[in-house]
């Protein structure tokens, strides 16, 4: 099938090249030439596991081309992908500008009838709109326009896996032929009939209810309420974290546990400076702004955002009280990245610790595998080394803000040995406290005896 996908983004990307890894014949557009002039130099523009492949690969077969022409795109195919942004709006709610943008050009440039299929993160009843202004601005006689909603569910860093191999796939449609192009869309998933470029060869099917057909509306309430109840779910453990520090028991500990009851699962349970990323605030609060525009009030969620802002305040109030002044200090960062596995720092806890520390006086030196480039646009004056070694080299403090797992590998040893005071805050979990502090360090995590300042028992 030929399809279109509007916006180069990470969803954008990441959706457009796995539907040609699949067999269809796509068309990547955004208003952004540089970016388009990359793509088509064959760069890419953020580090996604398994991306750079699947797009060559789809390139050489001839199934995906990029465009700075979004009529070019819209009237490629009759199935429209529109994966632009949605950032949050001062109030908190989605800036939907983009989106009624893409709607306004595929109404004015249709010259046959699309299904328009929203992907991006939209609020509620966006779907309606959309369909709203297709019919307000179209202006092709004859043309007709039917909106889906098929929310993503892609985590970065195993984006393109999460895509290939979905735990669910959700369409949201008004009528029968939108849910039948959507199928047939996604048959070469569902069928597990395709070869996968991540395992290289075909992949089991996906159980018929794995397929979940709604309401345009309950497809978009979908998505908001999965990223929201992940929030919830990680501000719930960095509180039973809080309870376990002030009462002398171990976090890891009472969340394995509980993770086992099939009820609760294991995932999304770990403690440590919060979360952050482009999806799970943003996602949270335009989900607070719905509920408040629907005259419900959604406290919980309120204060899961309120208990995630608190992670950083008593990350460096940790940090003031172990180093006291904080000021022309050395300070090494492990990790910019808002989690490991990608070069994201957009709403990382990473980037607001270190513009905290630098507020207060510290010199900061940086490091992490893949996000040192976009860091150096938020902090230009930032000393930064690929190198973990280097910026532990002469600090009064090491700070591990994303959970890469190589930090875990490195040589602790030689970082003890090679920094002023072998003081390490770990604001992830990562180390093992045991063996940090049989390595000589003075350490620090989150709801572990080793950060407990027991008060009871
Ligand atoms: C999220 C959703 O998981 C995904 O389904 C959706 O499509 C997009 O938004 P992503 O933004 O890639 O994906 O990040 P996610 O893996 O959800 O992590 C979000 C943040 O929570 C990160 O900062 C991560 O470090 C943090 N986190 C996650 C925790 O602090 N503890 C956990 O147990 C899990």
């Amino acid at each position: 099938m030929r399809i279109s996908v509007i916006g180069c983004g990470y969803v954008g990307l990441v959706s457009g090249a796995c539907l040609a890894a699949i067999g269809h014949e796509v068309i990547c557009a955004d208003n952004d030439a540089s970016k388009i002039r990359k793509l088509n130099a064959g760069e890419i523009p953020i580090y996604e596991k398994h991306l750079d492949a699947v797009i060559r690969e789809a390139r050489q077969a001839r199934r995906l081309s990029f465009t700075s022409s979004v009529p070019e795109a819209v009237n490629f195919a009759d199935a429209i992908f529109i994966c632009v942004g949605t950032p949050p709006l001062e109030d908190g709610g989605a800036d939907l500008s983009a989106i009624e943008a893409v709607a306004r050009t595929i109404a004015a440039e249709a010259r046959t009838s699309k299904l328009v299929i929203e992907k991006s993160t939209v609020p509620v009843q966006t779907g309606g709109e959309v369909k709203r202004a297709l019919q307000v601005y179209g202006k092709n006689k004859g043309v007709k326009f039917t909106v889906a909603s098929n929310p993503e569910f892609l985590r970065e860093g195993t984006a393109v896996v999460d895509f290939l191999h979905p735990d669910r796939i959700v369409v949201g449609v008004e009528d029968s032929a939108a849910e039948s192009k959507l199928r047939e869309i996604y048959q070469p998933i569902l069928d597990g009939k395709f070869n996968c470029p991540v395992h290289g060869k075909s992949c089991p099917p996906l159980a018929s209810s794995q397929f979940i057909v709604t309401t345009m509306n309950s497809a978009e309430l979908i998505k908001h309420a999965s990223n929201s109840f992940l929030a919830l779910k990680i501000s719930y453990a960095n509180l039973i974290s809080d309870l376990c520090e002030k009462l002398g028991a171990n976090v890891e500990e009472v969340t394995r546990a509980i993770g086992m009851d099939p009820r609760i699962g294991p995932q999304f349970l770990r403690a440590g400076i919060g979360f952050g990323g482009f999806c799970l605030p943003k996602d949270v609060q335009a989900f607070i702004h719905l509920a408040d525009k629907a005259g419900v009030d959604f406290a919980m969620l309120k204060e899961a955002e309120r208990v995630n802002k608190r992670r950083i305040d008593a990350f460096i109030d940790r940090a003031r009280r172990a180093l006291w002044i904080i000021k022309d200090k050395k300070i090494g960062v492990l990790g910019l990245a808002f989690k490991a596995n990608t070069d994201d720092i957009r709403f990382s806890p990473a980037i607001e610790v270190i513009a905290r520390l630098r507020g207060e006086g510290a010199r900061i030196s940086a490091s992490d595998p893949e996000a040192i480039e976009r860091a150096k646009s938020v902090f230009p004056d930032v000393q930064y080394s690929a190198d973990p070694y280097e910026i532990a080299r002469g600090a009064e403090a090491v700070l591990i803000l994303t959970e890469w797992p190589e930090y875990v590998a490195l040589d602790w040893q030689r970082i003890h040995g090679s920094m002023l005071r072998p003081l390490l805050l770990d604001g992830r979990n990562l180390l093992d406290p045991a063996k940090m502090e049989s390595l000589g360090f003075e350490y620090y995590s989150f709801g572990r005896p080793d950060s407990a300042p027991v008060t009871a028992n």
